[in-house]
């Protein structure tokens, strides 16, 4: 790094973010947050309010989330403003400013608390290992709180703009007064920049034929996971998941019991989760070719189905569904910084500048965290399958050890090196980033670098994960080693698609 670091900006006060400023700040560097919302907590703090649905499909990532909101945004124009009549729009106004996240009312961690935890904080006494969103919300509130950092964060504060000026990131904020509706815009200037904004804002829609018309036709039956907040609505219907992941399993749980038919359609996917973690009556499906639309749309009453059908790729036809869930994830995307994006091009194509691409993954990266062109740009949060709160902790001590000095990055050369032979061993896409069953590897592999310079600047070595730790994430890989490791399980083959002849009919004529 080319001058001392001083000023910092981190992005974000989800648990990366809180974790990040509250170890730079112990390091004596001058920090400020930046939270779009009003409150620490990210992805766990639930908002009854949902997010507007993307774009169907969606559109690419550097502008999947913003500009769909700009569109509407524009479209409230000076509609909005400070009084009873414009209280929707009002309402709106601040939605577009920090859309709300996925949590829904039941949602709770599906790693242990005790894997879930950063060096900063405890948790309470008698905390049990499986609780719902608030509790992990009030972790990382009560972490920003004890660490001071609440004290340096700006909250209702979005990061619009982040740029290298010289040897200055100058960052560009828009601040939403949430009482009187006021925007106000702000540069500021800072050494260096830390990105913690997470993972799950622009919502992946996929390109499906006949998606979209659907969509058009009945807006109410259709949505992303992003929107789902509780089993209301979903009572006695037939509800067709799209997606094989947690967010899909997670949901067809919720629903079992509750809808009358979910079906799973999954293309097979590495990571999807196999059909025996499944409710025994979520029946697993093939991908889907398209969603069969005749010429006449009209509306529909409440208590019936999509008068049409789905064709999947394996040529069977689905029918009588009433409700269709995108659980298909999310892209990689950081709107602040889409001069780093290349949208057009392939994953396995990008430029040694590039950070992010098709939105599958990011790109040139130092272990995960720092860019190889300038690491005084550095991200927390990027790996995935992982125990998130504490190795997102352990992610935050090294940028902090790093920018106060204590420990260089390589040269670029040898971060080049390194990653190219990370991305020789993974291949690019999605699973680049997923660590699934390495987190202490990763640690340590951290803690190995990063130790030398801080016991060199007379610091003392940071210890890896503790013996609890380690013994716990055993208990857990034994239970969910159909997960970790039985991945035939979860291809759609002809051992596990279920037969859904029974719901198989003709397509209904074009009339
Ligand atoms: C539904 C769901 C369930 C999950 N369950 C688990 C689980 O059980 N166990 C587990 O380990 N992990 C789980 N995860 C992963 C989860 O993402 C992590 O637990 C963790 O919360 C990620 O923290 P983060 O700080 O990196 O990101 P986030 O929690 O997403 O926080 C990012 C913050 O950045 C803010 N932000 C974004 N853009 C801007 C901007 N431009 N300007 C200013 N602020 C901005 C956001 O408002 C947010 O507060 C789950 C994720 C989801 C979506
Ligand atoms: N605590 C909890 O209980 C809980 C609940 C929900 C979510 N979560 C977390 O939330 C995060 C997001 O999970 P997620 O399930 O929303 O996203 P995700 O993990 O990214 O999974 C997306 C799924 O969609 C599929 N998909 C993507 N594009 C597709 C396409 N074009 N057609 C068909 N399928 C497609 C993917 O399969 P391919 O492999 O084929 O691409 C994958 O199965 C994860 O961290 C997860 O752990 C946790």
């Amino acid at each position: 790094m080319a001058h001392p670091i001083k000023r910092i900006a981190v992005i974000g006060a989800g648990v990366s973010g809180v974790s990040a400023a509250a170890h730079l700040k112990a390091a004596g560097l001058e920090v400020t947050v930046f939270e779009r919302t009003g409150k620490a907590g990210g992805v766990w703090v639930f908002d009854a309010r949902v997010a507007p649905e993307p774009a169907y499909p969606s559109l690419v990532p550097s502008i999947a989330e913003t500009a769909y909101y700009e569109d509407i945004d524009r479209e409230l124009g000076d509609s909005a403003h400070a009084s009873d009549d414009g209280r929707e729009n009002n309402e709106n106004v601040k939605i577009l400013h920090a859309p709300p996240g996925p949590c829904y009312e039941l949602l709770s961690n599906n790693v242990p608390t005790g894997l879930m935890k950063t060096t900063l904080n405890s948790w309470p006494p008698g905390t049990e290992q499986i609780v719902r969103h608030n509790v992990l919300a009030e972790y990382i509130q009560d972490t920003a709180a004890k660490t001071g950092v609440d004290g340096i964060t700006r909250y209702n504060t979005r990061v619009d703009r982040v740029e290298k000026r010289g040897d200055y990131w100058e960052v560009r904020t828009t601040t939403l007064d949430p009482d009187t509706l006021e925007k106000k815009t702000r540069d500021w200037g800072f050494d260096a920049v830390v990105v913690a904004t997470g993972h799950y804002h622009a919502p992946k829609v996929p390109n499906i034929p006949g998606l979209k018309d659907w969509k058009e036709a009945w807006p109410s039956r259709i949505q992303h996971s992003k929107r789902y907040r509780s089993t209301r609505g979903f009572e006695g219907k037939s509800v067709l998941l799209i997606g094989g992941s947690t967010s899909s399993f997670d949901i067809a749980k919720e629903l079992d019991g509750i809808a009358k038919t979910i079906y799973q359609s999954t293309r097979g996917g590495e990571f999807d989760h196999p059909v025996s973690m499944l409710p025994p009556r979520v029946k697993r499906i093939p991908e889907i070719k398209s969603f069969d639309l005749a010429q006449h749309s009209g509306p529909i009453l409440d208590k019936e189905a999509i008068p049409y059908t789905i064709t999947l790729v394996n040529g069977q036809v689905l029918s009588d569904i009433d409700r269709v869930i995108i659980c298909t994830g999310y892209h990689c995307a950081f709107p602040f910084l889409s001069p780093y994006h290349r949208d057009s091009v392939p994953a396995s194509e990008a430029d040694e500048t590039a950070l992010v691409t098709d939105g599958t993954q990011m790109h040139n990266l130092h272990k995960d965290i720092f860019y190889i062109p300038d690491p005084t740009l550095s991200f927390i949060g990027v790996p995935y399958h992982i125990a998130t709160f504490s190795l997102f902790d352990f992610q935050a001590i090294a940028v902090a050890a790093v920018l106060s000095g204590k420990t260089k990055t390589p040269s670029e050369e040898d971060m080049r090196e390194e990653y190219l032979k990370k991305l020789g061993q993974k291949g690019s896409g999605r699973s680049f980033h997923s660590l699934r069953g390495r987190d202490a590897e990763y640690v340590n592999e951290l803690l190995t670098w990063i130790n030398p310079g801080i016991i060199a600047a007379g610091g003392k070595a940071v210890e890896g994960h503790t013996e609890e730790w380690k013994a716990q994430y055993e208990l857990l890989r034994e239970k969910f080693k159909d997960l970790l490791e039985n991945k035939s399980q979860s291809a759609p083959s002809e051992k596990n698609i279920v037969d859904i002849k029974a719901e198989v009919r003709e397509p209904v004529e074009a009339h």
